[in-house]
């Protein structure tokens, strides 16, 4: 029988309602056991709203909870390391919300504390779960791409600051603006598909244009929302990141994240392979590739999964079956660096040696 897993959620915001609380019960044999929050009010509105038994003002007192062996952990940026590592320590198998922490020294010392301990440990990367993710992945490693040499990836809002005034905004919580708040998924995935070469330099622009007329992207939801919530604070992140990451293997990548700037809004990628290509957008999944002397465009049709449901699956299955996550800690840790990389090189001007 499979091992019954008892999880406790810290955080009781938009990602821990639309995506882990869900995601958790509907994998059997797994229970919600507690949630907490320091706006205990909304832990507590949480907790009656999903049917959760424990409710808490602080994440210590769901460490104390014997019974809990899995932390989920959806706080804003700021609190990801302490309370990574305390779960770690505590002997809890941990997923963690993107970005995993500040930067790549608190990383280092986040898998610090997973190889101590042995612990599963998992960075929440939703769109490594997508079908066409699954499909393209295979298809890479199966060596159908040749080398993906080359890649475009962006992450682009036309209008749409997450938590405008609230810690999404404010640079000692998040640790930057949407580069590592949305940027980090295009990022990580299509450096994933990559096949995830390690980065060696980084040039990076950073841009804040639109803080005079900033308008609410609509994240967290009003539905997660509770009294107390506080999004009266400052915006002083970037709202638009753009890099260019060079890796080992000769490989580059050219990354854009905005969360306000005159263009479309749009999540996409572009590989480029030496036998074939591929491009992922709205409109789906293209391989580019050629066929008894023609060149070809195979559009491939896939169903759409609930990402957050299919990563949180995922996560039990490595539990349960003893393997290890998604997320290894090399690619954790190369993502936090070209995080940091790009930041550093925005602040000085200067292309960033990794
Ligand atoms: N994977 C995704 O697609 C995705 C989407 C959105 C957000 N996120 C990530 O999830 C995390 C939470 O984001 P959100 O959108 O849910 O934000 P949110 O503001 O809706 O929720 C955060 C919650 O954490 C609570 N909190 C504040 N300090 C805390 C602390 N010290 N301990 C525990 N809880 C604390 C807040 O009161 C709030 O209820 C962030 O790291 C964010 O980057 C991921």
């Amino acid at each position: 029988m499979a091992k019954k897993l008892r999880v406790g959620i810290i955080g009781a915001g938009g990602i821990a309602q639309a995506g882990h609380i869900l995601g958790f019960q509907k994998v059997p044999g797994v229970e919600v056991a507690a949630i907490c929050d320091p706006n205990f009010a909304k832990a507590g509105a949480v907790a009656k709203k999903f049917g959760i038994p424990k409710n808490f003002d602080d994440y210590r007192k769901v460490l104390e909870q014997k019974d809990i062996n899995v932390i989920s952990i959806c706080s804003p940026n700021y609190f990801h390391k302490e309370q990574a590592i305390a779960a770690l320590l505590s002997g809890r198998d941990v997923l963690c919300e993107k970005p995993v922490s500040m930067n790549s020294a608190e990383t280092g010392e986040i898998l610090k504390a997973v190889s101590q301990t042995g612990r599963k440990f998992m960075v929440a990367f939703p769109h490594r779960f997508s079908a066409v993710s699954i499909f393209l992945k295979k298809l890479i490693s199966e060596g159908e791409f040749g080398q993906v040499y080359y890649a475009r990836a962006n992450c682009l809002r036309r209008r749409g600051i997450p938590g405008l005034g609230g810690w999404f905004t404010t640079k000692k919580l998040s640790g930057g603006g949407p580069l590592i708040d949305i940027g980090v998924h295009i990022l990580d995935k299509t450096y994933w598909l990559m096949g995830a070469p390690k980065p060696i330099s980084v040039t990076g622009v950073t841009f804040q244009k639109f803080k005079e007329v900033a308008t609410d992207g609509g994240w967290p939801s009003l539905e997660t929302r509770h009294p107390g919530d506080k999004y009266d604070g400052v915006f002083e992140v970037e709202d638009l990141a753009a890099a260019f990451i060079r890796f080992e293997n000769g490989a580059a990548l050219v990354l854009e994240a905005s969360w306000a700037g005159n263009s479309e809004t749009v999540m996409t990628y572009n590989l480029f392979g030496e036998k074939a290509g591929a491009r992922e957008d709205t409109s789906g999944l293209t391989v580019f590739g050629e066929k008894g002397g023609v060149l070809t465009d195979m559009v491939a049709s896939l169903p759409v999964v609930n990402v957050y449901d299919a990563e949180i699956k995922d996560f039990v299955s490595c539990i349960r079956e003893d393997r290890p996550p998604s997320t290894t800690p090399a690619q954790v840790l190369a993502v936090s660096r070209m995080l940091e990389g790009v930041y550093k090189s925005a602040a000085t001007g200067k292309e960033i040696s990794l």
